[in-house]
């Protein structure tokens, strides 16, 4: 059994459990000062303040560091092939991602060169993606599907999916979103895609065990509620829980069509109504928001400050895709929680970190400085002098921040 001392940590972050999902709790900020955390065998064994209690086969300094968990981020597109800058450009030039949408780019534009790009192809330009999320602090990644859009494409996907779930340090949830649009051999003919992703695309990945969670792109233009009904009943049936988009474009009708279906998270959330709000506090869906989509795009935000204060689970994440969301940096996202939505420092790091982990179902994993959970942390590069470093951790928000990241215990370098 290796062991490892972080000793002389200035302020040890998110030392917290699951009764900080939500409500008041989430914006008392955890921490202990001048502190220790021991390590064994990749997870968290002990912490305190003053003297550690034991020894360690090894010490790390942190020189008086924050050091925190490393970030969750519960929503991201990040197995893709080429890249979509024209469409970047077009819409500079003034088209809605609608449009674009509708002459034939975005996600379509996406699946047709998955589609022409090999699998081994696809798993190193997804992987160069994700070393790179890596080294930026995220440390536990759930990875959707959905510029598949035929089986074997999907497959392709998903196959890659679980490859880098197998190749890196950290943990990897995947998800299938095979009603991500509708494939263009079937464009026109929507009710016979929906037919074919719960009778053949479905099947294929439950009988592979490639994907533990479902997702529907429920929205204008997209998937109705009905069609997202029956496919979530239809995933059931092999154990897939839903996390699903829903209320980017449009009230979708998609937060009622998740919480009824015991949905894990429902995902965008821009155009929530109240009552979509409302429904979420009621519940435990968690409600995750998404503003690299909202500050790409130029959309509204998502409301977290109301869904917070009606006593819903919030999470934030990177939405990391090549059409609405190209960055995964969770560190902007955080920061966005606090500029654009108004969360304080101390809920929007909850947010993307212990909420996040629950939206992927990793809670009890990661997430928080506890007891038994992984050692996925974030060494901070300067001695905490100020009385809330999450608050400069957000405002000074290109500024670097961190010196070390370690997984399982073991320092990660790219
Ligand atoms: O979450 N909204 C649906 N899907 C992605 C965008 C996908 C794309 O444009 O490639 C999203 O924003
Ligand atoms: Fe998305």
């Amino acid at each position: 059994m290796s062991s490892l001392l972080l000793r002389n940590i200035g302020r040890l972050q998110g030392v917290t459990d699951a009764s900080c999902l939500r409500g008041d709790p989430m914006h008392s900020s955890q921490y202990i000062d001048n502190a220790w955390l021991r390590i064994a065998d990749g997870r968290i064994a002990d912490f305190g303040t003053g003297q550690p209690t034991l020894p360690a086969d090894s010490d790390f300094d942190c020189h008086g560091a924050m050091v925190m968990p490393a970030w969750c981020d519960s929503h991201s597109h990040i197995v893709w092939a080429g890249s979509r800058w024209q469409e970047f450009v077009d819409k500079i030039h003034g088209l809605s991602y609608e449009e674009i949408a509708r002459r034939g780019g975005g996600i379509l534009n996406s699946a047709d060169r998955l589609a022409a790009t090999s699998e081994d192809d696809l798993f190193s330009q997804s992987m160069e993606r994700v070393r790179q999320v890596m080294s930026m602090g995220t440390g536990a990644l759930e990875i959707k599907s959905g510029y598949g859009l035929s089986v074997e494409s999907e497959l392709k996907m998903l196959r890659v999916i679980a490859r880098i779930a197998d190749t890196v340090p950290i943990q990897v949830r995947a998800t299938f979103l095979g009603a991500h649009a509708v494939g263009r051999e079937y464009a026109g003919r929507q009710d016979e895609y929906v037919n074919m992703v719960i009778e053949k695309m479905l099947p294929a990945v439950a009988a592979e065990g490639l994907a533990r969670y479902v997702d529907v792109f429920c929205d204008a233009g997209f998937f109705t509620p009905g069609e997202t009904a029956r496919i979530l009943e239809a995933a059931a049936r092999y154990g897939m829980q839903p996390k699903i988009h829903g209320c980017e474009l449009d009230a979708s009708g998609g937060v009622k069509v998740a919480v009824s279906h015991d949905a894990l998270s429902v995902d965008h959330l821009e155009r929530a109504s109240d009552a979509d709000i409302r429904m979420l506090a009621a519940g435990d869906t968690v409600a995750t928001m998404l503003p690299g989509a909202s500050f790409f795009l130029g959309m509204p935000y998502g409301p977290a400050r109301r869904a917070v204060d009606s006593g819903a689970i919030v999470a934030l994440a990177s939405d990391f895709n090549p059409g609405s969301s190209p960055s995964g940096d969770m560190r902007f996202v955080y920061a966005m929680g606090c500029i654009k939505m108004r969360l304080d420092p101390a809920e929007a790091f909850n947010a993307a970190t212990l909420n996040g982990a629950y939206a992927m179902g990793l809670g009890d994993d990661l997430g928080s400085i506890a007891r038994g959970k992984r050692a996925n942390l974030i060494v901070g590069n300067r001695p905490v002098t100020d009385a809330d470093p999450l608050a400069t951790m957000a405002y000074m928000y290109t500024e670097p921040y961190i010196s070390r990241i370690f997984f399982d215990g073991c320092i990660y370098s790219n």
